[in-house]
Parts: C-alpha cells; sequence; structure tokens
C-alpha cells in the first residue's frame, strides 16, 4: 500500500547523494535544502534516511554514503564541534549507532558510546536534569528542560545495554520522570519547555521556544513526547511512560484537522494561511507505531490509534508528498521550523522526511529505525 511512496523517497534520496556531496540538509528555503558541514543538531536525520535506504534495497550506493556519514560523525566527535546540546541522541542514533545495528561494525558502536558520554556531561545532579541548550550556568537556559529531549534518552537507555553502568539508566530514568511530571499537563498536552531552579531543582514554570505562546502545545513537542515515552517504556517496562504515550498520542490524534496533517501548534487560531507541521504528523505516526507494538491487542484505544496512524499516513502521502515531482528534494511540504521565530516556516524539515520514511518502511516492511535494538 505504501510502495509507491517509499519508492519515490528513495529515487530522491539517490538524486540529493548526488546534490549534497559531503554536506548535510537542514531546512529549505525556496524548495531547496539548505545545506551545512556537519555542525547542526539534524545532520544525523540525513544519515538515517540513507540507511533506511540501504535497509531496504540493499545498494550499496546507499550504503557507502551512509558509511560516508558516520566518518563525518566520528570527525565531530573528535574535534567536538556543536556538540554542547542534549541533542546528541538524534546525532548518533541515527548515524553510528545504525551503522552498529546493520553492519555490527566495532568501530560504529564505541562512537556511539563515546556519544553518549557526551550526552551524559548534561546531567545536572543539583537539579536532576538534562540540560537541553547552552553552557552549564547559563542564565536563560540553564534550568531548562525541553519535551524534545525524550527522544535523546534512548542513547543511554543504550549505553547502559551495552556496558551495564547504571549511570545511563539512571539519568535517563530521572530525566523522563521530571519530564512526565512537569513537561505533561494534567488534560494530557504538553509544555515545549519547563524552568527549574538549577541550584536546588524547584520547579518554576513552563514556557515555549517553537509554540504559539507559554501555554500552548506546540504539535511536534507533542509529537516528540508521544514517540520518546514509548520509547522509555520500550527500555524499561514502566507503565507510566506507555500510559502518558498513549495520552499524548490521544491528544494529538484527537485534534486532527480535517486533511489529518496537524497545524503547527495546537492553540493557534485557525485561519487560511495558518502554517502546518507535517512534520510533526510525521513523527507522531512512527511514534504511535512504536506506541502500539506494546498496547495489549484489547486495549481500549486501540483502534482509535490504528486509524489515527492510517489517516494521518494517506493524509501525508496523498496530500503533502512530493510524489510526482522528480525534482523535488524533500519527500513532504509544509513542514515548520519555528512559525513563532520567523524561520523556515512553510518548507521542507529533514526531520520531517525521516520519521516520514521510518514510519512508511515499520508499516510496509516491519523495519523500526534506530531508537533502541
Ligand atoms: N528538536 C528541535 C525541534 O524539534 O525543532
Amino acid at each position: 500500500m505504501w510502495k509507491h511512496a517509499i519508492e519515490d523517497a528513495i529515487e530522491k534520496t539517490k538524486a540529493n547523494i548526488e546534490r549534497y556531496g559531503d554536506l548535510f540538509p537542514h531546512v529549505s528555503e525556496n524548495d531547496r535544502y539548505l545545506l551545512n558541514p556537519n555542525d547542526d543538531w539534524t545532520d544525523g536525520f540525513w544519515s538515517g534516511i540513507l540507511w533506511l535506504c540501504y535497509e531496504y534495497t540493499g545498494d550499496k550506493t546507499f550504503q557507502q554514503a551512509a558509511r560516508q556519514t558516520v566518518e563525518s560523525f566520528k570527525l565531530r566527535l573528535e574535534k567536538n564541534v556543536v556538540l554542547d546540546h542534549h541533542d546528541i541522541g538524534f546525532l548518533y542514533s541515527l548515524s553510528s549507532k545504525a551503522q552498529w545495528m546493520i553492519e555490527k561494525d566495532e568501530t560504529a558502536r564505541l562512537l556511539t558510546l563515546q556519544a553518549a558520554d557526551v550526552l551524559l556531561k548534561r546531567w545536572r545532579p543539583k537539579g536532576q536534569y538534562i540540560q537541553a541548550w547552552g553552557p552549564e550556568g547559563d542564565e536563560q537556559n540553564g534550568g531548562r528542560i525541553i519535551i524534545d529531549c525524550l527522544m535523546n534518552l534512548p542513547l543511554l537507555y543504550w549505553a547502559y545495554d551495552q556496558t551495564g553502568e547504571a549511570k545511563y539508566k539512571e539519568v535517563a530514568v530521572a530525566h523522563a520522570n521530571l519530564s512526565r511530571r512537569y513537561l505533561v499537563r494534567g488534560d494530557d498536552s504538553s509544555y515545549h519547555t519547563f524552568y527549574f531552579d538549577p541550584e536546588n531543582g524547584v520547579p518554576l514554570h513552563g514556557g515555549t521556544a517553537q509554540g504559539y505562546h507559554d501555554g500552548s502545545t506546540w504539535t511536534r513537542g507533542q509529537a516528540w513526547g508521544i514517540y520518546g515515552f514509548a520509547l522509555s517504556y520500550r527500555y524499561t517496562r514502566d507503565p507510566l511512560y506507555l500510559e502518558t504515550s498513549k495520552r499524548l498520542a490521544r491528544y494529538f490524534f484527537e485534534r486532527l484537522p480535517e486533511d489529518h496533517v496537524v497545524y503547527w501548534d495546537f492553540n493557534a487560531p485557525i485561519h487560511a494561511d495558518t502554517k502546518r507541521d507535517s512534520s510533526a504528523s510525521a513523527i507522531a505516526v512512527a511514534g504511535a507505531l512504536e506506541l502500539l507494538e506494546h498496547l495489549p491487542a484489547g486495549d481500549a484505544d486501540r483502534v482509535f490509534i490504528e486509524k489515527a496512524i492510517e489517516l494521518s499516513m494517506k493524509g501525508l502521502v496523498e496530500t503533502y508528498a512530493t510524489i510526482g515531482k522528480p525534482d523535488a528534494q524533500g519527500f513532504i511540504e509544509r513542514g515548520s521550523y519555528s512559525v513563532r521565530g520567523g524561520h523556515a516556516p512553510d518548507d521542507y524539515m529533514i526531520w520531517g522526511d525521516y520519521y516520514y520514511l521510518e514510519a512508511l518502511l515499520r508499516l510496509e516492511k516491519g523495519l523500526k529505525g534506530y531508537w533502541y535494538e
């Protein structure tokens, strides 16, 4: 059913390998991806797309290109290029960890473990959280956590599985618990970010960086939560994480617009020009597929979530995908990086493309992406 969409994305990736060379796509401007050397939080997604294409096709062109990106990630770690943030999980799960999963490459495994140690440096024992952005003690961000970080925790859980060293799991669990308590609200919506007193961990207030307002629900944040808590459940089997993922998913999918692809924030006023975030829908679908793997057959929400996955994926493929536009670089249109900040508000997002392809491959072939092994 999804084959046509997958093959279209694979064709585009082949053309993109030529276009991008050693560079990494980020978001687009005028329908062309902006390229950067390996120095942004988004660079793992290109690597992940290449590994997915290789797994699906067995074509060594993709394997070669993917391996080349892992070399680049090795240099990035050696030279410590822009690693002073929490998104180390996005970078190394989809590059070196993917290589280890597919090829059992020992160098890739060791590189991924080194990356987990870099992420661990973001742990702030006084506050009991992983600091998302900025240096330790930073006035604005020193006490701030963000919901996106839930997708970086699998790197720590994996490092625990590999080494048996409790510190990795303890940090991941403490951070997931704090995120559950403060980022998820009583009505199952979520804050994008939350502030604590960095000296003693006293909770201060919620906030946003990319959402409509501090108390709104940024759709991509909600999607990160669906997937992130489902993965915390996979690694820990704590039923509270499963319940939280499910609640976030219900909130998300109960608010789909007519074409089943979400706007950028659940609280943004809807009019003819309101921006979408197709990447949020792609993440939510991939996350809900992970969630479904853990829900018992008789779970009361199963049918609703299955239907929501189908409708959302169809919405993406039929209305947002660039199928039939052979010169397009991206797979899905109308993602938004930051509508609030006027930054790529209606463009391709490389993470949107990654999760779209991951979700398609989960649906078509049962491939699972690179978040757990
Ligand atoms: N993790 C950053 C973002 O979703 O924009």
